[in-house]
């Protein structure tokens, strides 16, 4: 069942990747990790708005859930109203992650902790998708929202906002043109999570812990973690 060890370094700065497999009783006892290939992952990344974060980041020491792969949006709904389980790491193709009101209803679900998307292949033919909103310069228009948006056609039909939502959980984008990754996956969740026999379960964790400063009380006390000057509590 050990499939070779594929680097868990990825390109970016501390930004780790691993799908964990066979978890017995406790969930680091008896483990068995594999990395997925770095080359074909990225991760949606932390970003700041002007009075809040945006964006996604994995919690500090990663975010871990049981792989339950998606099919289709009833699956998804099926799976996020399913209360026996908890800690979900949902995994699913582009056209449902496109899918702007299913993935509101993932975002509310509490019992998500991160989210794998495959990217469409080249030549899969996508609906359009844009990251941005319907009406990307309301904020900056001198006509102000109201004249600016409602205005047909809409300036971005495709706008689905995912680039200014604070998501829950962390995203992470794989490539996987000849679903080899997808593949695995599917043999590990079969295998182990539709119909367990044991207390083994498919999990994976991403890793990819980012933070935004969003006040000078924290971007000070920063300053101080970094120069390892003592930091007084209350500046
Ligand atoms: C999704 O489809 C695959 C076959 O393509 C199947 O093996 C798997 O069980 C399905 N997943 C669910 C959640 O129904
Ligand atoms: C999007 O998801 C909803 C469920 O939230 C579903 O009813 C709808 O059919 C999906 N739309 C598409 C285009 O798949
Ligand atoms: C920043 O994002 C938060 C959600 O995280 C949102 O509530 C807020 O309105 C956004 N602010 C601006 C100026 O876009």
């Amino acid at each position: 069942m050990k499939k070779p060890f594929v680097s868990g370094k990825i390109v970016l700065c501390c930004f780790v990747l691993l799908l964990v497999t066979g978890i017995e009783s406790t969930w680091f006892d008896g483990a068995i990790y594999n990395y997925l290939p770095a080359a074909s992952i990225s991760f949606c990344s932390r970003k700041l708005n002007i009075s809040s974060q945006v964006g996604c980041s994995s919690k500090l020491t990663g975010s871990a859930g049981i792989l339950w792969m998606a099919n289709n949006s009833d699956d998804v709904t099926h799976i996020i109203s399913e209360t026996t389980s908890r800690d979900v790491m949902l995994v699913l193709d582009f056209h449902l992650f496109i899918n702007v009101s299913l993935m509101r209803s993932v975002r509310l679900s509490p019992i998500v902790t991160g989210l794998l998307v495959f990217s469409p292949l080249p030549d899969f033919d996508t609906p359009p998708f844009s990251e941005s909103s319907g009406c990307p310069n309301s904020e900056s228009s001198f006509y102000g929202p109201q004249h600016e948006c409602n205005v047909t056609p809409m300036w971005n039909p495709a706008g689905s906002e995912y680039s200014s939502i604070d998501w829950p959980f962390p995203v992470a984008l794989v490539q996987d043109p000849n679903d080899v990754i997808k593949n695995d996956l599917l043999k590990c969740f079969s295998h182990y999570n539709i119909q367990p026999k044991d207390d083994t379960r498919c999990t994976v964790e991403i890793n990819n812990p980012m933070a935004a400063v969003r006040s000078t009380t924290v971007c000070n006390r920063r300053q101080y973690l970094m120069s390892l000057q003592p930091f007084k509590v209350g500046t």
